[in-house]
């Protein structure tokens, strides 16, 4: 094959996006938007899930074992769409394979702190990403311009596993959750999980209507077109994409739950 008409192939393989459940499919619902031509395979590792509250060495092999896979399926590039999986995982996978198009997500920090002159920020996300150095450092490079209060969410992805998006039970969680900084007593809340925004209607209510709310899904599908467009991998196609699901759990209902949660208005 010639090395021309190997990279006209290569433009039309899939984009593959990871996560461990279901929560990154916020992150493929921004994808689709800008890169409509695609097709997308998205794996949830909802058998596996949560990882926020396993060892880092737990979830980077986890990752990587995925990853391996779907490049194994073809997949040209790959979206990390999970902040814990990040974390853990990105630098090694972009090491191992360093000709790939590979972006992960990080909380979206940036545009809390300069949202105006010296915001509060709370930081909201898994055990495991605030405690990573990747947030540390993250949080040190903006300590100066906003005061930044990181918040782990232990047993917030599961409401969303389960689909449950706006119930009484997720409800009084979060009101205990976010009692200090209700009543906006913050200027911005950063969701720094991919399942999170899926809970952003009941988030903002509970600490009111003026917390502006962030989160990274748009600037990582950005990210990914300029890296696809750099390597010269976007799709010629033209037409609509498609998109994939397939999770760990041989459950129905879990993929039942990835259309119901990528259709969403
Ligand atoms: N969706 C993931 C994130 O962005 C993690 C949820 C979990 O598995 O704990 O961090």
């Amino acid at each position: 094959m010639t090395g021309e008409r190997e990279t006209e192939q290569g433009k039309e393989r899939p984009v593959a996006v990871f996560d461990s459940g279901v929560g990154g499919i916020s992150v493929l619902r921004e994808l689709v938007k800008l890169l409509p031509h695609e097709n997308f395979i998205y794996y949830g590792d909802s058998l596996h899930a949560p990882y926020g509250t396993k060892t880092l060495e737990e979830v980077r092999r986890l990752t990587t074992d995925h990853a391996e896979e779907l490049f194994e399926k073809g997949a040209k590039g790959l979206v990390v769409a999970c902040n814990t999986a990040t974390s853990a995982a990105v630098r090694s996978l972009r090491e191992q394979y360093p000709k790939v198009p590979i972006v992960g997500i990080e909380p979206a920090v940036k545009p809390a702190a300069l949202c105006k002159p010296h915001p509060t920020v709370l930081v909201m996300a898994t055990p495991m990403t605030i405690r990573e150095e990747k947030f540390r450092r993250l949080m040190a490079r903006y300590e100066k311009q906003a005061e930044i209060l990181p918040l782990p969410c232990p047993g917030l992805m599961d409401f969303i596993e389960r689909g449950d998006l706006r119930g009484e039970d997720l409800r009084r969680y979060l009101e205990e959750l976010l009692y200090d900084y209700r009543g906006s007593r913050v200027d911005a809340a950063v969701l720094g999980c991919t399942h999170y925004p899926f809970a952003r209607e009941l988030i903002q209510q509970t600490l009111g209507e003026n917390v502006r709310i962030f989160d990274g899904g748009e600037g990582t599908a950005r990210e990914m077109k300029r890296r696809l467009a750099v390597s010269g991998l976007l799709s010629s196609r033209g037409g609509k994409g498609s998109v994939t699901f397939e999770n760990s759990l041989p459950d129905a209902g879990k993929l039942e739950l990835c259309r119901k949660l990528f259709d969403l208005r």
